[in-house]
């Protein structure tokens, strides 16, 4: 009696392994959908031809001389058409304009009716432009970017604080090139770069900066060299990361640049388990995989093990190990038990 039972439990036990290797193989092979990084890189051909955009024929009456770097006209006075190089920080990339928010955009629903003729009126300089909030501020539709919490934060940045006025939201969102990257892209590296290149496009640019300030513009390879590898940091985390705080949960972006003073320099700010990337970078990454595949694939298929989060290299190999010990014993002990009889 007593030989049939412990003959009986090592059968079952035998059948148990059977049946989690199986449905272990059956996970494996439904779980491993790699995240599609492919969408974006599509969208550069989508737009071939211009001319399925509804203003693109009015647009053209301005892209003809703003669209490439020649212009012509044709001077009255002298009876000529005349040919000109137009001003490099005039010319539009017209595919850039036609991929952007406002691509639906006519030129001449932000720009004065006037800019159509040529010479352009001297007073045009002075037109002012409309403001995001203008046509943003409390919509419905755009409630989702909560645009009067990125104005308060955006008001609260050290950019506001010592430029008021003169510094606005197009500064750093380019009226005919800015694209939503971080809510709506895939792919991590790219919204990095591309969200860094709106800082550097002005940090790295003299001309632009002391458009703002008199001061030297500081060189950022030095003033980050505590940073080790710093070219690798640069491509894997956005400036906002470490140049922003977040104040209320409800913006994705954080907009309140803080005083230098202020910046993340604490290595384990990030490289920790509750690294600050998690509420940033990674957020809106890990909702979204969360809500298609489940809480715990969430958290197993993001990219969180760049930062370590929660992940000792060492301990998880030592845990594997004297797990698979335990298993491969167990295994071996039930079969020649059963070999055995
Ligand atoms: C015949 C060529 C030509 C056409 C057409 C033209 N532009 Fe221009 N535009 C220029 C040139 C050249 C300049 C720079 C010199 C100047 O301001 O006159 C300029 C300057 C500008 C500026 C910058 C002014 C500044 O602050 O320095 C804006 C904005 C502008 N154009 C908008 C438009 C818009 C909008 C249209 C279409 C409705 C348009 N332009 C059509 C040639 C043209
Ligand atoms: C959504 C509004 C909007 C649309 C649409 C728009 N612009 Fe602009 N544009 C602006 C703003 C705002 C500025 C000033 C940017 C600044 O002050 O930093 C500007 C600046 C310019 C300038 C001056 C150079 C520069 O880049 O600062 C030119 C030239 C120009 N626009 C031409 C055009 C043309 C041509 C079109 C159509 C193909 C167009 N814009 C469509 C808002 C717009
Ligand atoms: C003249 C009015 C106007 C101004 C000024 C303006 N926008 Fe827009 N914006 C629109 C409209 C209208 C759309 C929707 C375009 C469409 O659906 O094709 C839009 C689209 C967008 C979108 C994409 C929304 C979505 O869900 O697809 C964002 C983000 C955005 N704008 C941000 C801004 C920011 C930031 C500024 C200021 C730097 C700004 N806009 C200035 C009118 C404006
Ligand atoms: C110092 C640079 C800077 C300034 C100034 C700035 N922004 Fe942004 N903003 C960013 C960056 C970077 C992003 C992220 C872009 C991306 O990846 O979509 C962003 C994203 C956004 C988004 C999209 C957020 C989302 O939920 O998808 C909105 C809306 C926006 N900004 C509005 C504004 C408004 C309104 C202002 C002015 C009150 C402003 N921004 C000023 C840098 C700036
Ligand atoms: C890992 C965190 C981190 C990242 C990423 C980072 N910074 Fe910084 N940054 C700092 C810290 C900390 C300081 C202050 C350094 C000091 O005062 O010694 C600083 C200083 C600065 C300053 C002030 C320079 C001066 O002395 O006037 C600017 C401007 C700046 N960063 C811009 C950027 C830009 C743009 C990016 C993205 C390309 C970026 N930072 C990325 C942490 C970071
Ligand atoms: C249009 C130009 C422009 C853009 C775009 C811009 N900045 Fe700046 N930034 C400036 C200028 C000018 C200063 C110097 C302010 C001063 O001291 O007068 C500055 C200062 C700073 C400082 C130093 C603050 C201090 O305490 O001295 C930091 C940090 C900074 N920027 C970060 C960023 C980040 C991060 C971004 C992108 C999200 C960004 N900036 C985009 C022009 C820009
Ligand atoms: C804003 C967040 C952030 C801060 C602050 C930060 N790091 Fe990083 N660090 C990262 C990310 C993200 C990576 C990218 C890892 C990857 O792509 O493999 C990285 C990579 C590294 C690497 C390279 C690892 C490798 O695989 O080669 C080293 C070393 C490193 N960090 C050390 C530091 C030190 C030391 C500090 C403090 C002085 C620091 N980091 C501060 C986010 C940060």
């Amino acid at each position: 009696m007593a030989k049939f039972s412990r003959f009986r439990i090592a059968w079952v036990t035998l059948l148990l392994f059977a049946f989690s290797f199986g449905f272990f193989l059956l996970v494996a092979a439904t779980n491993t959908t790699p995240v599609d990084t492919s969408v974006n890189a599509e969208k550069g051909q989508e737009n071939s031809t211009f001319s399925k955009h509804k203003n693109s024929a009015e647009n053209e009456k301005c892209l003809q001389c703003h669209g490439q770097s020649k212009y012509s006209y044709f001077n009255k006075e002298s009876k000529r058409k005349i040919i000109k190089k137009m001003y490099a920080e005039l010319i539009m990339n017209r595919s850039v304009f036609y991929e952007s928010n406002h691509r639906e955009f006519k030129c001449i629903d932000c720009h004065s009716e006037e800019y159509l003729g040529f010479p352009h009126a001297g007073n045009l300089r002075m037109e002012s432009q409309p403001n995001c909030l203008d046509c943003h501020g409390e919509d419905e539709k755009y409630a989702k970017y909560h645009f009067e919490n990125i104005e308060k934060e955006f008001q609260s940045s050290v950019h506001s604080e010592k430029h008021s006025d003169d510094f606005t939201c197009w500064m750093c969102h380019n009226a005919h090139t800015y694209l939503i990257t971080a809510r709506t892209s895939e792919n991590i590296k790219q919204t990095i770069s591309y969200d860094n290149a709106i800082c550097m496009n002005c940090h790295s640019d003299f001309s632009k900066y002391q458009l703002l300030t008199n001061r030297q513009t500081p060189n950022l390879i030095k003033k980050h060299d505590w940073l080790p590898n710093q070219k690798l940091h640069f491509q894997a985390v956005r400036c906002i990361e470490c140049h922003t705080k977040k104040i209320n949960d409800s913006t994705l972006v954080g907009h309140n640049i803080l005083p230098k003073k202020e910046a993340v320099k604490r290595c384990e700010e990030c490289h920790s388990t509750n690294s600050v990337l998690m509420a940033s970078l990674y957020r809106y990454k890990i909702k979204e995989i969360r809500s298609t595949q489940g809480f715990f694939q969430g958290i197993l298929v993001n990219d969180s093990s760049v930062i370590g989060a929660n992940r000792n290299f060492f301990l998880n190999i030592v845990s594997v190990i004297i797990a698979s010990i335990v298993i491969i014993g167990l295994f071996i002990h039930a079969l020649f038990r059963v070999i055995k009889k």
